[in-house]
């Protein structure tokens, strides 16, 4: 094999930073994966579009076969966003046996177990490492450097729209409509933000986040979700007064009883590290039996952040088709456990 075809299924905010990593940095990826990548095809809604980027003659389509019926292209790289019709795009790339890199927390979240089930049937690799806080390495992190570990608990910032807000809501007195215009110009919120301000994408994060810490599979339906819409500048105030930042946390632990998992506003201490994570940083704290305390931290959206996580997950791919061991590793869940109902143990406390 000389080199692996890569099919990118959308040129947004995150397709164009993938595209650039991939052209930009072709050198050290090849020095690295043993093996050049080159994007053959990219699926878009709109071939007239001005994409800002030299791109090669007739490269775009708006024809999935033109990827998935590809026999060269081994590595689908999906940047499409929501369910409909991408889970279908998904599961049609994985039957025909390519691995697929994805960025798309809502599908995951949603229909995890279906996708895995169709990956180890059709023995490819299925990677998502930015589908979780953008470009801090976390998914990798609980899959394999944290695997010995029991681990107790997760949680931390991990949308990004909504940390941006709160920053600015805090430290500029900025009205929460425009700093929410504001993320929507800069790429970092979802197509319909009310996912980012409703706290459901964070909802689908720590879904996936606990459902991988704590082997078991969590259900969105189970994990509490309270966003920021009610977050007024008022409160903002009252909670600067008393000592405390208003955060959106994610939230995940381990209980005798089951596992709780939740989404809310929560008031941080100004000395805690979180309260310290502003603009579209993310953080996430994960607590191990072996480890003790770990901390991660960088930027959770945006294109190039994410196209880091994207891209080193089509390396780790195309080293598994050099190597020809493609398959899934740390997503089977092998416990079953309870995911306790709001209210039955726990506050709204980090
Ligand atoms: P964008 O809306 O910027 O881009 C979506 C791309 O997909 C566009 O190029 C669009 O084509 C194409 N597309 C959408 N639907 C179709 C379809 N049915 N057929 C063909 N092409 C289609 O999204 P983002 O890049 O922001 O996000 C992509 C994914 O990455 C989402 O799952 C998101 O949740 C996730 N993500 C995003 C982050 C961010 O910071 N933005 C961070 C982490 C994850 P066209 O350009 O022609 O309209
Ligand atoms: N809309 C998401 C956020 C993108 O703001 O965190 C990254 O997943």
């Amino acid at each position: 094999r000389q080199v692996i075809k890569v099919g990118l299924l959308g040129l947004g905010t995150v397709g164009r930073g993938v595209y650039r990593i991939l052209i930009d940095n072709a050198e050290s990826i090849k020095q690295r994966v043993g093996i050049e990548l080159e994007v053959k095809k990219i699926l878009v809604r709109s071939l007239e579009k001005n994409r800002g980027l030299d791109l090669p003659e007739g490269i775009l389509t708006s024809n999935l076969g033109e990827i998935v019926d590809d026999p060269e292209i081994n590595i689908v790289v999906e940047v499409l966003g929501g369910t409909n019709p991408t889970l279908d795009y998904v599961l049609e790339a994985l039957r025909k046996g390519k691995s697929v890199v994805t960025a798309n927390k809502d599908m995951v979240a949603e229909h995890g177990e279906r996708l895995f089930a169709a990956a180890q049937q059709n023995n490819c690799d299925l990677l998502f490492e930015a589908s979780v806080a953008g470009g801090i390495p976390i998914i990798r992190t609980l899959k394999q450097s944290l695997a010995a570990n029991r681990i107790q608990e997760v949680f931390g910032i991990i949308n990004g729209t909504t940390n941006y807000m709160l920053t600015k809501m805090t430290q500029e007195g900025s009205e929460f409509d425009d700093v929410l215009k504001e993320a929507q110009a800069q790429g970092y919120a979802e197509s319909d933000p009310t996912a980012d301000v409703g706290g459901f994408d964070a909802a689908r994060k720590i879904a996936i986040l606990s459902s991988i810490a704590f082997n078991t599979r969590v259900p969105l339906s189970r994990v509490y979700t309270e966003g920021i819409t009610k977050i007024s500048a008022e409160d903002i105030a009252y909670a600067n007064e008393l000592g405390y930042v208003i955060k959106l946390l994610g939230i995940a632990k381990s209980r005798d009883e089951g596992v709780e998992v939740r989404v809310h506003p929560t008031f941080i201490p100004k000395a805690h590290p979180l309260a310290a994570v502003g603009d579209v940083f993310n953080a996430v704290f994960v607590r191990g039996d072996a480890v003790g305390d770990t901390m991660f931290y960088g930027r959770g959206a945006g294109e190039m952040p994410t196209a880091s996580a994207v891209v080193a997950d089509v390396m780790d791919a195309a080293r598994d088709l050099v190597r020809n061991v493609p398959g899934i590793i740390g997503c089977t869940c092998f416990e079953h456990r309870p995911v306790l109902e709001v209210g039955q143990t726990f506050s709204k406390y980090y």
